[in-house]
C-alpha cells in the first residue's frame, strides 16, 4: 500500500482516529505522570520496541498507549519481513504497528534497512553489481512506503566487529561492496525520504572503546565530506558482562560534538530491584545531560516478551506491574513535580499561544507553520489544534505529532515540548489543496 493509500485507509477508520484524539487529550491532561509525557517535558521522546503479534493483548496495548511516545517495530521492518523475495514487499505487520502508533499520536522509529542479520537468503547469492541495486531498491521500497511517517531510520545496523580492531563486520554488503556500502546506503536513504533522520545504529559502542571509536571516525568522515547522516543510535543492551559504562555520557557527547543527534535505541538492563533501577537512572541522566540526545527507546514493553526475558531487563514485569526501574526512570525524567506539574514550576498557571503563517505556496498545496509561545510560566508540554478547510488534507508534518478527528488536527510536540517562559517553538505541515486555497484556523493552545 503506498502512502496515499495508507492515508486513505487511515481516514476510513474515522472512529479509531476520533478515539486517538481523545487519547492525546488524556495524555496532555496526565502530563508528567507517564514516561512519554515526562520525557516530552524534557524535550525528549521515550519509546519502546513493539511486536505486532502482541497488539491484540489488552494489557500490552494499554501499557503501550499510556506510557510511550514513540514505537520501534521490533522485527517487522527488517529485510526478511519486508522483502522476503526480491522485489516483493510485504508490509502488513509493520503497517499494523505504524497505524496503531499514528492513531494514538505516537512517533515511529524505523528499524532497520541494511543489516547482516534477518536477511533473506536470496540477498547473499547476488553478485556485487546486483547486490548494490538490490540494496538501493530495498531502501527506496521500504522508506518510500513510509515516506514522511518515520522520525528516524536505522539505515545501517551493526556494521562493525566487536573487539579491539575497529574492523568492519563480514556481511554480503561488506564483503562484496567494501566499506563504501554504508555511505551508499545513507545516500540512497536521503533520496528516498528527505524528511527522515538517518541513523547509524550499533551495540557495545555505548562507552569509549575501540568499536565506538571506529564508528566515531566513520561519522566524522561522513560529516566532513557531506555524506548524509543525522544521528547515531546506541543500542544499550546491558547486563553484568556489559554494564552501563562509566563514560557513557562522555561518549554520547563526543558524537554529539560531531554535529549529529544521538539516540538510545534498544535499552534494556538485566537485573531487578534497586540495582537495576540505579542503572536505568544512570542511562536517563546521561541522555538528559547531552543536549543532542533526542530520545530513548526501551527494547520492549514487558519482561515476558523481551529477547532476554530470563534477565527481566525491562520496566514492566510479566504482569505489566511497574518495577522499581520504572519509578527510577520516571523520576529521572522529572516525573511528577516537573514543569507545570504539582510542585513544579508553573503549576496550574501554564499558558501558551499559537499563531499561524503560510510559509510556502504552490499550485496544488502550501506549507503552514504554527509558532507556539509559552506564557509567563515555563511549560512542560503543549497541545495545539489546526482546523483544515473542507477538501484540504495534510500530507506531512514536522516538529510535532498529529492525531486527526475529521478535519481537526491535534498536534503535540515530538521533541520540542518544554519551553521556558516567553520562548517559542514551531511545527510545520504540508497541505494538499484539492481545489481549496482557504487558510486553516488555529485554535486553542493548551499548556501543561
Ligand atoms: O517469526 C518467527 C516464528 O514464525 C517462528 O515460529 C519462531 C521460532 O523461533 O521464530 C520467529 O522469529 C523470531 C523473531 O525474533 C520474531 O519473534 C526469530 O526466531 C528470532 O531470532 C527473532 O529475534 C529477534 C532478534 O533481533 C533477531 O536478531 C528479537 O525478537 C529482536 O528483539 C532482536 O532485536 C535485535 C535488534 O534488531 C538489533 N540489535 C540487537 C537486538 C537484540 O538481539
Amino acid at each position: 500500500m503506498n502512502m496515499m493509500l495508507r492515508r486513505l485507509s487511515r481516514a476510513a477508520t474515522a472512529g479509531l482516529v476520533a478515539a486517538a484524539a481523545l487519547t492525546a487529550a488524556a495524555h496532555s491532561a496526565e502530563a508528567a505522570d507517564t514516561l512519554g509525557s515526562a520525557a516530552a517535558g524534557q524535550g525528549r521522546y521515550f519509546g519502546t520496541a513493539v511486536a505486532a503479534g502482541h497488539l491484540g493483548e489488552a494489557d500490552y496495548t494499554a501499557t503501550l498507549d499510556r506510557e510511550f511516545g514513540s514505537v520501534t517495530p521490533e522485527n517487522e521492518m527488517k529485510w526478511d519481513a519486508t522483502e522476503p523475495s526480491r522485489g516483493t514487499f510485504t508490509f502488513a505487520s509493520a503497517d499494523r504497528i505504524v497505524d496503531h502508533a499514528q492513531s494514538r499520536g505516537m512517533d515511529v522509529r524505523g528499524h532497520t534497512l541494511v543489516w547482516h542479520s534477518q536477511l533473506p537468503s536470496w540477498v547473499g547469492t547476488l553478485g556485487a553489481s546486483d547486490l548494490r541495486t538490490a540494496m538501493k531498491d530495498h531502501i527506496s521500497g521500504l522508506m518510500g512506503h513510509y515516506k514522511g511517517e518515520i522520525h528516524s531510520w536505522d539505515v545501517v545496523n551493526e556494521a562493525f566487529q566487536d573487539g579491539g580492531s575497529g574492523a568492519r563486520r563480514s556481511s554480503p554488503f561488506q564483503d562484496k561492496l567494501g566499506d563504501g556500502f554504508i555511505e551508499e546506503a545513507f545516500r540512497a536513504a536521503r533520496a528516498a525520504d528527505p524528511a527522515a533522520k538517518l541513523c547509524y545504529n550499533d551495540y557495545n559502542t555505548d562507552g569509549v572503546n575501540a568499536k565506538s571509536t571506529a564508528v566515531y571516525n566513520m561519522v566524522k568522515d561522513f560529516t566532513s565530506r557531506g555524506v548524509p547522516i543525522d544521528c547515531v543510535g546506541f543500542q544499550s543492551h546491558f547486563n553484568s558482562n556489559s554494564p552501563v559504562p562509566s563514560d557513557y555520557r562522555q561518549n554520547l557527547q563526543r558524537f554529539a560534538d560531531l554535529g549529529v543527534d544521538v539516540q538510545i535505541t534498544e535499552l534494556d538492563i538485566e537485573g531487578s530491584g534497586s540495582a537495576q533501577a540505579a542503572d536505568y537512572t544512570k542511562v536517563v541522566q546521561a541522555c538528559l545531560a547531552v543536549e543532542r540526545c533526542t530520545g530513548m527507546t526501551v527494547w520492549g514493553v514487558t519482561d515476558k516478551y523481551s529477547w532476554r526475558s530470563g534477565g527481566t531487563p525491562l520496566l514492566f514485569d510479566g504482569n505489566y506491574a511497574e518495577k522499581p526501574a520504572y519509578d527510577a526512570v520516571l523520576s529521572a525524567l522529572g516525573g511528577s513535580g516537573g514543569p507545570g506539574e504539582p510542585g513544579g514550576p508553573g503549576e496550574g498557571t501554564a499558558t501558551c499561544t499559537a499563531t499561524y503563517t503560510r510559509t510556502a505556496d504552490w499550485n496544488g498545496g502550501y506549507n503552514g507553520e504554527v509558532t507556539v509561545t509559552a506564557g509567563s510560566e515555563p511549560i512542560g508540554s503543549w497541545t495545539a489544534t489546526v482546523t483544515l478547510p473542507a477538501r484540504q488534507s495534510v500530507s506531512a508534518l514536522w516538529n510535532g505529532t498529529a492525531a486527526f478527528n475529521g478535519n481537526v488536527m491535534t498536534v503535540r510536540p515530538s521533541w520540542n515540548g518544554a519551553l521556558a517562559a516567553g520562548t517559542s517553538t514551531t511545527f510545520g505541515f504540508t497541505v494538499t489543496k484539492n481545489g481549496s486555497d482557504a487558510a486553516p484556523a488555529v485554535g486553542a493552545c493548551t499548556a501543561s
